[in-house]
């Protein structure tokens, strides 16, 4: 495997990427102090000042899934969705603080919290909707905070060049980023079940998170707009005529919805798992 090759299931071999989102912490200043201190200051200055923000939707029942339990609780090989989604996010090297959202009262999910987080992670109960549960992740953000991606957990699985790829376009003067990625099917919309309309293929994406937007931006158009069918933040933004960048997705990171899924994101992680067995 090539060296800083990214793999599934968010494990990289060889050099890492450089942290992003923080200009104190680069390499030169590494060059100057040991590594360690570094680092201890890097995280108290990402608790006190922190400019980047993750908040993680982990709040849904999981019912089309059918486990009987949060789908965040569900287990991908050795650990929940939840635990996954969080390395992913902490595997993309970007200093956020994460917000984690949870079902109110799950203290089996506020415990791999606390076991996987660390110091810039907290945790904040979610709501009916997706769009409550954002809402209440954007409610408990620093006011440091300038950018902010919305990533659902259910996306346990996604690399961290996603993740980087989406606060880079916001750092170059994007106000709303979505990753998205070509579609192989070909898309119709149905009304009282005939055939409406054929979308080209060509300019359709399957849309993904993390979705990143400034904060401003974002609680904005969460105050002003509250909608049962909102499936994903960047339709709020959309509905104010705010133009949002689609960057390029990656397929593995897809939603776990169906057992079906379930089964690849298990067989990505065994390969993964096989990788990591094969360079040591
Ligand atoms: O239900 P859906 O597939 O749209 O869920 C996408 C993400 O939103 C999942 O990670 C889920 O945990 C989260 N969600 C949430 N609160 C809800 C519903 C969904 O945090 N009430």
């Amino acid at each position: 495997m090539n060296a800083g090759t990214a793999t599934p299931f968010n494990i990289r071999f060889g050099p890492k990427e450089p942290r992003i989102g923080s200009d104190l912490w680069s390499s030169e200043h590494t060059s100057i102090r040991s590594a360690r201190l570094v680092n201890y200051w890097r995280i108290v200055w990402l608790v006190v000042n922190p400019k980047q923000a993750i908040v993680l939707v982990a709040a849904g029942s999981g019912s089309r899934l059918g486990m009987g339990v949060p789908k965040a609780q569900v287990r991908i090989g050795d650990a929940t969705i939840l635990e996954h989604a969080l390395r992913a996010c902490l595997a993309s090297r970007i200093d956020a603080h994460v917000c984690v959202v949870l079902p109110p009262g799950d203290d089996t999910l506020r415990a791999v919290v606390d076991h996987s987080g660390g110091p810039s992670v907290t945790v904040v109960e979610g709501g009916v909707t997706r769009q409550a549960s954002v809402r209440a992740g954007l409610s408990t953000l620093p006011s440091t905070v300038r950018y902010v991606l919305v990533h659902d957990a259910a996306r346990a699985l996604t690399p961290p060049e996603v993740f980087r790829r989406v606060l880079q376009t916001l750092m170059d003067g994007a106000e709303a980023v979505t990753p998205g990625v070509a579609v192989a099917d070909t898309i119709k919309s149905v009304s009282d079940g005939c055939v409406a309309a054929t979308p080209a293929r060509a300019g359709l994406r399957a849309i993904q998170t993390p979705q990143g937007f400034t904060l401003e931006l974002l609680r904005r158009v969460h105050s002003e707009t509250s909608d049962a069918d909102i499936t994903d933040d960047a339709m709020l933004v959309e509905s104010l005529g705010v133009p949002v960048r689609v960057v390029e997705g990656h397929p593995e990171a897809f939603k776990v919805t169906t057992p079906l899924d379930l089964m690849l994101a298990e067989a990505l992680v065994r390969r993964a798992r096989e990788h990591a067995g094969e360079q040591q």
